[in-house]
């Protein structure tokens, strides 16, 4: 080990001690909203707030009539809702630009998944990356931990 992966390492167990929470809030998220969990999560699996700034929140809560290709409406009091929940625990990166809609497109989740190649993305059981559930077996619980990944064949 050279040093500068030392340092590395002593810095990320420092960071450890201090702000366990940080850390683990990159791979597991509370979902703690049952009509998020329920209303969002009838298509596909709900998506963390976590994992899309704010502005991208209001644009898609804000149009669900055009969702993706599908009518995801729902009565103003429970969007205006969920929209304070997305806010809430909306993520702090943003880029510049028109806010995104998709998690999929974000810089993070390019550089988080760059491994996983187009063959893969397309193969039937997993369809589209947006399909957070084909690999990762505990995102219905917000579960995105390593140890939960399985990609299908
Ligand atoms: C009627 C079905 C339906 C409902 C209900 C629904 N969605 Fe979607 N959603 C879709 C479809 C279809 C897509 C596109 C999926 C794809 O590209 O594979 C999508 C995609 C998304 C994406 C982008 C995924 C990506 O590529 O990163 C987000 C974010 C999203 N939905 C959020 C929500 C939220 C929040 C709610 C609840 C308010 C919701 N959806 C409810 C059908 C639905
Ligand atoms: C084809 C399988 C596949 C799909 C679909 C997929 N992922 Fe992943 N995901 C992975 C793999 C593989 C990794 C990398 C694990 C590693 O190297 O630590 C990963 C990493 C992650 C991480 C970081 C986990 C960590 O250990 O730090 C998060 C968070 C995540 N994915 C969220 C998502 C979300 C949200 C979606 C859907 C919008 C999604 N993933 C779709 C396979 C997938």
């Amino acid at each position: 080990m050279n040093r500068s992966k030392i340092l590395l390492v002593g810095a990320t167990l420092a960071a450890g001690i201090t702000t366990p929470a940080a850390l683990a809030d990159q791979e597991r998220f509370a979902m703690t909203h049952p009509t998020w969990n329920e209303e969002c999560g009838s298509c596909h699996v709900a998506y963390p707030p976590q994992l899309l700034p704010a502005a991208s929140w209001e644009a898609l809560l804000g149009d669900l009539g055009n969702h993706f290709g599908s009518d995801a409406s729902l009565d103003p009091a429970t969007a205006a809702e969920l929209l304070a929940y997305a806010r809430m625990h909306a993520s702090a990166r943003t880029a510049a630009g028109e806010p995104t809609l998709r998690i999929t497109r974000t810089r993070w989740f390019l550089h988080e998944h760059d491994e996983i190649g187009p063959a893969t993305w397309q193969r039937p059981a997993i369809g589209s990356p947006a399909n957070c559930a084909a690999c990762h077996r505990g995102a219905d619980s917000g579960d995105y931990s390593e140890r939960r990944i399985k990609i299908p064949r």
